[in-house]
């Protein structure tokens, strides 16, 4: 249970019926005594690695009126940034520093798979990225300084943006409500709300943004799941071709055939649907995807590992999730699929729940030989990390 404060006295029920993707709420001290789990230079710091997916929006001083950069950043370019009216915005923060994944664990009343990411941005005075929707709901947690929120509850149109600029930026807003978050407010927005926040100092928002495929995403993608069950071979055949009057004339029993051969692998039974679903929701951001190990550990060397009280950590990228029935669980990893017995439910329960396995709660769990053999399987697909060796190396 979140402490009382996070939904401001709503309970996770009351939020979900009466504001989750409906209207929007402030929230006041959703997190009292609010401590910033990182500085604006470690930020800048995140915003110049490689990997790292940060942007910079300037809505004054770029080349031109909201112009948009995309990272790596060069240390150089934040001195070069001016005074004011510019944001930093960096996403995907609690993969690259999963010690702010802390940061997330109280929404988890909301499925894990609808969660996106944690993005902060770091604005100095003025900063804004201009007033906007999103497609996406959000929880917007004010951090260090004050940022101004103004939100419109007036429908939002497609052509109400202003022409030749990088980003979706409104061109008419017009205010319902005007609200100075402090440090430690919140405010979650439903999708295609409309929004305008304004840095009143140099301001720290840490974003909680959530994931909804798109209807063609998934269709598309769950036809491509039914295609690879499609055998490679078959072929159209036609033994009982009949003359026709046109050549040109595709005849009623060709498609005939052809809508029996989509009806023989076109199905939506619930076990198909569960174990493309699985997959599909699992499937990680590509370049921030587990590796497998280099050089696997084989079942002697895990056993050594579990003697010496190691611990494993969750990939920081990898997307765990499982679909219960009484005589299996599936669970699913980054796109895989693991069909399990009952004796490893609480194992694949206790994976999915947590991101730090210590060798003495994981032990507790691998009574069977197949527990065993699944955490090697997922050490050497990369699910599973130990970091224990670097940690030696540092010291
Ligand atoms: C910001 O953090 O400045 C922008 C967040 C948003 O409007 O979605
Ligand atoms: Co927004």
């Amino acid at each position: 249970m979140p402490p009382k404060s996070l939904l401001g006295g709503l309970t996770p029920e009351q939020f979900l019926r009466d504001y989750w993707q409906k209207q929007p709420l402030l929230i006041r001290s959703a997190f009292p005594g609010f401590q910033d789990p990182i500085t604006p230079e470690e930020l800048a710091g995140l915003a110049c690695e490689e990997q790292v997916q940060s942007r910079l929006v300037l809505e004054q001083g770029g080349s031109r009126p909201w112009e948009l950069r995309r990272g790596p950043f060069a240390e150089e370019e934040f001195l070069k940034l001016p005074e004011s009216h510019w944001t930093l915005l960096v996403s995907d923060v609690e993969k690259h520093l999963p010690q702010l994944q802390a940061l997330l664990e109280p929404f988890r009343f909301i499925p894990d798979w609808r969660i996106d990411d944690l993005q902060i941005s770091y604005a100095p005075v003025h900063g804004s990225v201009g007033p906007h929707w999103d497609d996406y709901d959000v929880l917007l947690l004010q951090g260090k300084g004050r940022r101004r929120w103004r939100i419109s509850h007036r429908p939002v149109a497609e052509d109400n943006v202003l022409p030749d600029v990088d980003l979706r930026i409104m061109g008419e807003f017009q205010a319902d409500e005007d609200w100075v978050l402090e440090p430690g407010d919140m405010l979650y927005l439903p999708p295609r709300l409309a929004h305008y926040g304004t840095a009143l100092e140099p301001a720290l928002t840490y974003s909680i943004g959530f994931r909804a495929p798109g209807h063609r995403e998934l269709v598309h993608s769950f036809l491509d799941f039914l295609g690879e069950g499609v055998e490679d071979d078959g072929r159209y055949t036609d033994p009982d071709l009949r003359l026709q009057d046109h050549p040109a004339r595709i005849a009623p029993e060709a498609v005939r055939r052809a809508r029996d051969l989509l009806a023989r692998h076109i199905g939506t039974d619930s076990a198909l649907v569960e174990s493309w679903l699985g997959r599909f929701l699992t499937e990680p951001k590509p370049y921030l995807a587990a590796q497998p190990m280099e050089e696997p550990w084989d079942a002697a060397e895990l056993d050594q590992f579990l003697d010496q009280a190691g611990t494993l950590e969750r990939h920081p990228g990898s997307r765990f999730a499982f679909i219960e029935h009484a005589d299996e669980i599936l669970l699913f990893i980054d796109g895989q699929e693991f069909a399990l017995g009952p004796p490893l439910k609480s194992l694949a329960t206790w994976l999915c729940r947590e991101h730090v396995y210590p060798a003495g709660q994981l032990c507790g769990l691998l009574k069977h030989a197949a527990a065993r053999a699944l955490i090697l399987d997922l050490v050497n697909e990369g699910y599973l990390v130990s970091y224990d060796d670097e940690r030696e190396d540092d010291a």
